[in-house]
Order: structure tokens, then C-alpha cells, then sequence
């Protein structure tokens, strides 16, 4: 992909499947990339794939500002930024007001918070791409999942509003709306809801017209895209990586 050579880039929940899975792409890529995560890189997975993990609770504005701090000093100014962390609570209207408070907190003011300590290394460099994890769940209603798709849909209205903003600065904003991929966030919300997970599977993938579910790795592909100078006339935009889910 054009242009990434060089670029420092940080990725939220990137101890995950497709942040890290996007951070392996993206090094591949030629860039120094930081992964923020509230989990504890006690396995060294950052270092396997050369990259620095840092223990980063994004529901924290202090705990943002220190780990914004050290990439700037440890790797220089961030150009990419991808927020791709998330938590997952799959309830409907019987949601709880904690409920609520914490996935707002994290996948909606959190995602808001990393952006606000992130875009002035950008403007200092006068451009920049940010790429935001929305999904299908963000355009569709689907049944006990009200809390979670309503961050989704959040996400991208952030979007398409930061894309305004800062399209001034050279920053171009995108959100990427991935349809299921096979991933633990898969398995683990199968055994919230208490579901056999061979059995969804076959579900999942009967959804898209691609007849299967999405791998890691093809995510990670549209992140280094938009990431990219290939993507240098694209802002605002809503990428669906989805295998024709939202075709059907
Ligand atoms: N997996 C899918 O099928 C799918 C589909 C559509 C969209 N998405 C979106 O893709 C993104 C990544 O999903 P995933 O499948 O990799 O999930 P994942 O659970 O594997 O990764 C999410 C990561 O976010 C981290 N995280 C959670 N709370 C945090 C906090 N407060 N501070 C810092 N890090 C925190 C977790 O520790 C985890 O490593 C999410 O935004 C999700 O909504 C996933």
C-alpha cells in the first residue's frame, strides 16, 4: 500500500483479534505501530510482531494522555490511528443503567477520548487517517443486541462528524464496518447468549453471500487501505468489509 512506509500508528484494543491482527499488517506495511489495551501483554504478543503494547484503560482520560505521551517521545508522531477497541454487552431493552454506562463509556466516549489526545500529533504533522470500528450491527437492528449496535451506529456518526472537522488538517476520518468474522469476541458472545457455537457458526455464515464468515486477516487488509495514500480521496466514508451481509 502507498505511503506507509515510516508512519507511526496506534491501535486501541489492539491486543484483540482484528487490532492485532491489523497491527501485523500494518508493520508488514513498514510501520511502527503502538498497541493500547487495557489487557496486560504478559505473552510478549506485541514484540512477536514488533510492536509496543501499552496498558491503556480508554475509559481513563488520564490513563489516554500518559500512554498518547509515550508514543510521541518513544516513536514519534502518530499519522494513523485506529480504534478498534471495544466491550461487548448484548442486551435489549432490559439493559441495566451499568450496562449501559460501561460500553458507552469505553466504545463511544472512550473512542471519543483517544481521538481528542491523538489529533493534535496529527495537525502538528498536517495529515493523518483515522479509521473507527463501526460494523453491520452499526446500519441493522438485530435481536438482543440494542446496546452494543447502538455504539455502533454512534461510531459512525463520530465519523462522518470528525471527517468535517478535521478534513482541515489533512485528517481523513472513515469508519470500517466489518460483517461477522470468525474471531473470540465470536465465541465469547455465543456463550453470553448461551449459544452453540458450531451451530451459529453455520448461522453466521448463511447471513452473508459469501456464504461463510469473515477472517482476521481480510480486515486487516481494508485497515491498511484506508490507513494508506491508496485511500487519499476517501473521508466520511463507511467501509463494509461484510461478505455481502447487508446486500442480502
Ligand atoms: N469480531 C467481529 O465479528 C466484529 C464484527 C464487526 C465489528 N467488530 C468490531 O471490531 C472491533 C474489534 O473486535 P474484535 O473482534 O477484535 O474484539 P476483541 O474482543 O478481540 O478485541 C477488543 C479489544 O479491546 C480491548 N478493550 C476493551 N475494553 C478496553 C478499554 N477500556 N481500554 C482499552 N482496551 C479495551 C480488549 O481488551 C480487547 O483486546 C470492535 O470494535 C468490534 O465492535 C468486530
Amino acid at each position: 500500500m502507498k505511503g506507509l512506509k515510516g508512519r507511526v500508528a496506534v491501535i486501541t484494543g489492539g491486543l484483540g483479534d482484528l487490532g492485532y491482527a491489523s497491527a501485523q499488517r500494518l508493520v508488514e506495511e513498514g510501520c511502527r505501530v503502538a498497541l493500547f489495551d487495557l489487557k496486560l501483554d504478559d505473552g510478549a504478543l506485541a514484540k512477536k510482531i514488533g510492536c509496543t503494547a501499552v496498558q491503556v484503560d480508554i475509559s481513563n482520560e488520564r490513563s489516554i494522555e500518559d500512554a498518547c505521551r509515550f508514543v510521541e517521545t518513544s516513536l514519534g508522531p502518530a499519522e494513523i490511528l485506529v480504534n478498534s477497541a471495544a466491550h461487548f454487552i448484548f442486551r435489549s431493552v432490559d439493559a441495566t443503567i451499568e450496562e449501559w454506562q460501561k460500553i458507552l463509556g469505553v466504545n463511544v466516549i472512550g473512542t471519543s477520548l483517544v481521538t481528542k489526545h491523538m489529533v493534535p500529533s496529527m495537525k502538528k504533522l498536517g495529515k493523518g487517517s483515522i479509521i473507527n470500528f463501526s460494523s453491520v450491527s452499526g446500519f441493522v437492528g438485530q435481536p438482543n443486541f440494542a446496546t452494543y449496535n447502538a455504539t455502533k451506529f454512534a461510531i459512525r456518526g463520530l465519523t462522518k462528524c470528525w471527517a468535517q472537522d478535521l478534513a482541515p488538517f489533512g485528517i481523513r476520518v472513515n469508519s470500517l464496518c466489518p460483517g461477522y468474522i470468525y474471531t473470540s469476541a465470536f465465541v465469547n458472545s455465543c456463550k453470553q447468549l448461551g449459544l452453540d457455537i458450531q451451530e451459529e457458526d453455520r448461522k453466521a455464515s448463511a447471513m452473508h453471500l459469501l456464504g461463510r464468515q469473515g477472517k482476521p486477516e481480510e480486515i486487516a487488509s481494508a485497515v491498511a487501505f484506508l490507513a494508506s495514500d491508496d485511500a487519499s480521496f476517501i473521508t466520511g466514508s463507511d467501509l463494509l468489509v461484510d461478505g455481502g451481509y447487508l446486500a442480502k
